[in-house]
Protein backbone atom coordinates (compact mmCIF):
# COMPACT_ATOMS: atom_id res chain seq x y z
CA UNK A 1 0.00 0.00 0.00
CA UNK A 2 1.18 3.44 -0.66
CA UNK A 3 0.33 5.98 1.87
CA UNK A 4 1.35 9.77 2.81
CA UNK A 5 -0.56 10.73 5.70
CA UNK A 6 -3.18 9.56 8.69
CA UNK A 7 -3.49 5.82 7.31
CA UNK A 8 -7.36 5.39 8.50
CA UNK A 9 -7.71 3.72 5.28
CA UNK A 10 -5.07 1.70 5.65
CA UNK A 11 -5.80 0.93 9.25
CA UNK A 12 -9.47 -0.28 7.68
CA UNK A 13 -7.53 -2.75 5.46
CA UNK A 14 -5.45 -4.03 8.35
CA UNK A 15 -8.29 -4.42 10.18
CA UNK A 16 -10.15 -6.57 7.55
CA UNK A 17 -7.34 -8.53 6.77
CA UNK A 18 -6.76 -10.02 10.67
CA UNK A 19 -10.72 -10.11 11.39
CA UNK A 20 -10.43 -12.66 8.35
CA UNK A 21 -12.66 -10.33 6.03
CA UNK A 22 -9.71 -10.16 3.61
CA UNK A 23 -8.56 -13.30 1.34
CA UNK A 24 -4.79 -11.60 1.04
CA UNK A 25 -2.20 -10.05 3.07
CA UNK A 26 -0.83 -6.40 3.39
CA UNK A 27 3.06 -6.85 2.43
CA UNK A 28 4.13 -3.60 2.61
CA UNK A 29 3.28 -0.23 3.17
CA UNK A 30 5.61 2.76 1.65
CA UNK A 31 5.00 5.94 2.41
CA UNK A 32 6.72 9.58 0.41
CA UNK A 33 6.53 10.99 4.05
CA UNK A 34 8.67 10.28 6.65
CA UNK A 35 6.22 11.36 9.56
CA UNK A 36 3.11 9.55 7.79
CA UNK A 37 1.08 8.26 10.96
CA UNK A 38 0.08 5.28 8.73
CA UNK A 39 4.00 4.17 9.05
CA UNK A 40 3.24 3.79 12.89
CA UNK A 41 -0.18 1.97 12.26
CA UNK A 42 1.80 -0.54 9.87
CA UNK A 43 4.58 -1.47 12.09
CA UNK A 44 2.14 -1.88 15.05
CA UNK A 45 0.49 -5.00 12.92
CA UNK A 46 4.14 -6.25 11.90
CA UNK A 47 3.86 -4.76 8.70
CA UNK A 48 7.16 -3.75 6.53
CA UNK A 49 6.93 0.13 6.48
CA UNK A 50 9.40 1.95 4.29
CA UNK A 51 9.83 5.81 3.27
CA UNK A 52 10.57 6.55 0.13
CA UNK A 53 11.00 10.63 0.21
CA UNK A 54 10.68 12.16 -2.94
CA UNK A 55 12.49 15.03 -2.74
CA UNK A 56 15.39 13.28 -2.36
CA UNK A 57 15.07 12.33 -6.64
CA UNK A 58 16.11 14.79 -9.45
CA UNK A 59 12.45 14.42 -11.21
CA UNK A 60 9.30 12.30 -11.02
CA UNK A 61 10.35 9.81 -13.33
CA UNK A 62 13.26 9.09 -11.35
CA UNK A 63 11.12 8.97 -7.58
CA UNK A 64 8.31 6.78 -10.08
CA UNK A 65 11.46 4.29 -11.30
CA UNK A 66 12.36 3.85 -7.53
CA UNK A 67 8.84 3.41 -6.35
CA UNK A 68 8.26 0.81 -9.02
CA UNK A 69 11.43 -0.75 -7.98
CA UNK A 70 10.59 -1.08 -4.26
CA UNK A 71 6.94 -1.71 -5.25
CA UNK A 72 7.92 -4.83 -7.06
CA UNK A 73 10.48 -6.17 -4.34
CA UNK A 74 7.44 -7.58 -3.28
CA UNK A 75 5.65 -8.93 -6.13
CA UNK A 76 2.78 -7.37 -4.82
CA UNK A 77 -0.70 -8.60 -6.71
CA UNK A 78 -2.47 -5.04 -6.22
CA UNK A 79 -0.95 -1.59 -5.47
CA UNK A 80 -3.44 -0.08 -3.14
CA UNK A 81 -3.18 3.87 -3.03
CA UNK A 82 -4.79 5.31 -0.14
CA UNK A 83 -4.04 9.06 0.52
CA UNK A 84 -0.95 8.82 -1.42
CA UNK A 85 -0.51 12.37 -2.78
CA UNK A 86 1.66 12.37 -5.77
CA UNK A 87 0.36 12.20 -9.09
CA UNK A 88 2.03 9.18 -10.89
CA UNK A 89 3.74 9.04 -14.42
CA UNK A 90 2.47 7.15 -17.19
CA UNK A 91 4.48 4.72 -16.79
CA UNK A 92 4.61 3.57 -13.76
CA UNK A 93 0.43 3.77 -14.31
CA UNK A 94 0.74 1.70 -17.45
CA UNK A 95 3.01 -1.20 -15.25
CA UNK A 96 0.86 -1.72 -13.03
CA UNK A 97 -2.60 -1.34 -15.18
CA UNK A 98 -5.22 -3.71 -13.81
CA UNK A 99 -4.15 -4.07 -10.90
CA UNK A 100 -3.33 -0.28 -9.07
CA UNK A 101 -6.04 1.09 -7.12
CA UNK A 102 -7.07 4.46 -5.30
CA UNK A 103 -10.24 5.87 -2.90
CA UNK A 104 -11.32 9.05 -3.97
CA UNK A 105 -13.32 11.28 -1.78
CA UNK A 106 -16.21 12.28 -4.17
CA UNK A 107 -18.68 9.93 -6.18
CA UNK A 108 -16.39 10.18 -9.82
CA UNK A 109 -16.75 11.81 -12.10
CA UNK A 110 -18.14 14.32 -9.90
CA UNK A 111 -15.60 16.50 -8.22
CA UNK A 112 -12.09 15.08 -9.78
CA UNK A 113 -9.30 16.35 -7.73
CA UNK A 114 -9.00 18.16 -4.06
CA UNK A 115 -11.44 19.83 -1.58
CA UNK A 116 -14.29 17.81 -2.49
CA UNK A 117 -16.07 17.97 0.09
CA UNK A 118 -16.17 22.28 0.43
CA UNK A 119 -17.07 21.73 -3.88
CA UNK A 120 -19.74 19.46 -2.72
CA UNK A 121 -21.30 22.23 -0.63
CA UNK A 122 -20.47 24.85 -3.12
CA UNK A 123 -22.05 22.72 -6.05
CA UNK A 124 -25.37 21.92 -3.74
CA UNK A 125 -25.23 18.92 -4.47
CA UNK A 126 -27.64 16.58 -2.48
CA UNK A 127 -25.39 13.56 -2.60
CA UNK A 128 -21.49 12.98 -1.75
CA UNK A 129 -20.08 9.43 -1.53
CA UNK A 130 -16.50 7.90 -2.44
CA UNK A 131 -15.20 5.97 -5.26
CA UNK A 132 -12.82 2.95 -5.34
CA UNK A 133 -11.52 2.99 -8.76
CA UNK A 134 -8.42 1.78 -10.85
CA UNK A 135 -6.15 4.38 -11.83
CA UNK A 136 -5.25 5.27 -15.39
CA UNK A 137 -2.91 7.95 -16.81
CA UNK A 138 -5.52 10.90 -16.04
CA UNK A 139 -6.01 12.00 -13.10
CA UNK A 140 -9.16 10.24 -10.70
CA UNK A 141 -10.54 9.00 -14.37
CA UNK A 142 -9.84 5.23 -14.09
CA UNK A 143 -13.07 2.67 -14.26
CA UNK A 144 -14.85 3.09 -11.20
CA UNK A 145 -15.19 -0.43 -9.01
CA UNK A 146 -17.35 0.56 -6.04
CA UNK A 147 -18.94 3.21 -4.55
CA UNK A 148 -21.07 4.21 -1.37
CA UNK A 149 -23.51 7.38 -0.76
CA UNK A 150 -23.61 9.86 1.97
CA UNK A 151 -26.57 12.12 2.26
CA UNK A 152 -25.93 16.23 2.07
CA UNK A 153 -27.57 17.48 4.96
CA UNK A 154 -28.86 21.43 5.59
CA UNK A 155 -26.19 21.77 8.53
CA UNK A 156 -23.27 19.68 6.82
CA UNK A 157 -19.76 21.59 6.65
CA UNK A 158 -16.77 20.14 5.15
CA UNK A 159 -15.45 18.56 8.30
CA UNK A 160 -18.49 17.23 9.10
CA UNK A 161 -18.94 15.33 5.12
CA UNK A 162 -15.66 14.59 5.33
CA UNK A 163 -16.28 12.24 8.43
CA UNK A 164 -19.16 10.87 7.08
CA UNK A 165 -17.48 10.07 3.72
CA UNK A 166 -14.15 8.42 5.60
CA UNK A 167 -16.82 6.14 7.62
CA UNK A 168 -17.98 5.15 4.33
CA UNK A 169 -14.39 4.83 2.50
CA UNK A 170 -13.05 2.16 5.44
CA UNK A 171 -15.99 -0.08 4.20
CA UNK A 172 -15.74 0.53 0.74
CA UNK A 173 -12.11 -0.10 0.69
CA UNK A 174 -11.85 -3.19 2.27
CA UNK A 175 -15.07 -4.65 0.26
CA UNK A 176 -13.78 -3.61 -3.12
CA UNK A 177 -9.89 -5.17 -2.41
CA UNK A 178 -11.95 -8.29 -1.44
CA UNK A 179 -13.59 -8.59 -4.74
CA UNK A 180 -10.11 -8.00 -6.24
CA UNK A 181 -8.77 -10.46 -4.36
CA UNK A 182 -11.51 -13.24 -4.90
CA UNK A 183 -11.14 -12.43 -8.95
CA UNK A 184 -15.00 -11.33 -8.55
CA UNK A 185 -13.69 -7.35 -10.14
CA UNK A 186 -11.73 -7.15 -13.02
CA UNK A 187 -10.22 -4.46 -15.48
CA UNK A 188 -11.18 -5.83 -19.03
CA UNK A 189 -10.75 -3.55 -22.68
CA UNK A 190 -14.64 -3.45 -22.22
CA UNK A 191 -14.37 -1.89 -18.21
CA UNK A 192 -14.42 -2.97 -15.21
CA UNK A 193 -16.32 -6.33 -14.90
CA UNK A 194 -18.12 -8.10 -11.88
CA UNK A 195 -18.46 -11.86 -12.18
CA UNK A 196 -18.00 -11.62 -15.90
CA UNK A 197 -21.32 -8.81 -16.15
CA UNK A 198 -19.53 -5.39 -17.25
CA UNK A 199 -20.42 -2.47 -14.73
CA UNK A 200 -22.41 1.01 -15.11
CA UNK A 201 -19.74 3.49 -14.96
CA UNK A 202 -20.43 4.43 -11.54
CA UNK A 203 -19.53 0.92 -10.09
CA UNK A 204 -21.06 -1.50 -7.44
CA UNK A 205 -23.20 0.71 -5.04
CA UNK A 206 -21.59 -0.46 -1.54
CA UNK A 207 -23.66 1.79 0.31
CA UNK A 208 -24.16 1.18 4.05
CA UNK A 209 -27.52 1.64 4.65
CA UNK A 210 -27.03 1.63 8.32
C1 LIG B 1 -9.06 9.65 2.00
O1 LIG B 1 -10.10 10.54 2.26
C2 LIG B 1 -9.05 9.26 0.54
O2 LIG B 1 -10.30 9.35 -0.05
C3 LIG B 1 -8.12 10.26 -0.07
O3 LIG B 1 -7.16 10.53 0.91
C4 LIG B 1 -7.70 10.28 2.20
C5 LIG B 1 -6.76 9.39 2.94
O4 LIG B 1 -7.08 9.27 4.29
N1 LIG B 1 -7.56 9.74 -1.28
P1 LIG B 1 -6.30 8.27 5.22
O5 LIG B 1 -4.81 8.62 5.15
O6 LIG B 1 -6.55 6.87 4.73
O7 LIG B 1 -6.85 8.49 6.59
Amino acid sequence: MLISGNGSNLQALIDAVEAGRLDGAICAVISNRAEAPGLQRARDHGIPAQVLDHREFASRERFDAALLEAIEHYRPDLVILAGFMRILSDHFVNHFSGRLINIHPSLLPRHKGLNTHQRVLDAGDHEHGCSVHFVSCELDSGAVIGQARVPVCADDDATTLAAKVQRQEHRLYPACVQLLCTGQVRLTDRGVTYQGQLLPPTGLDLTDSH
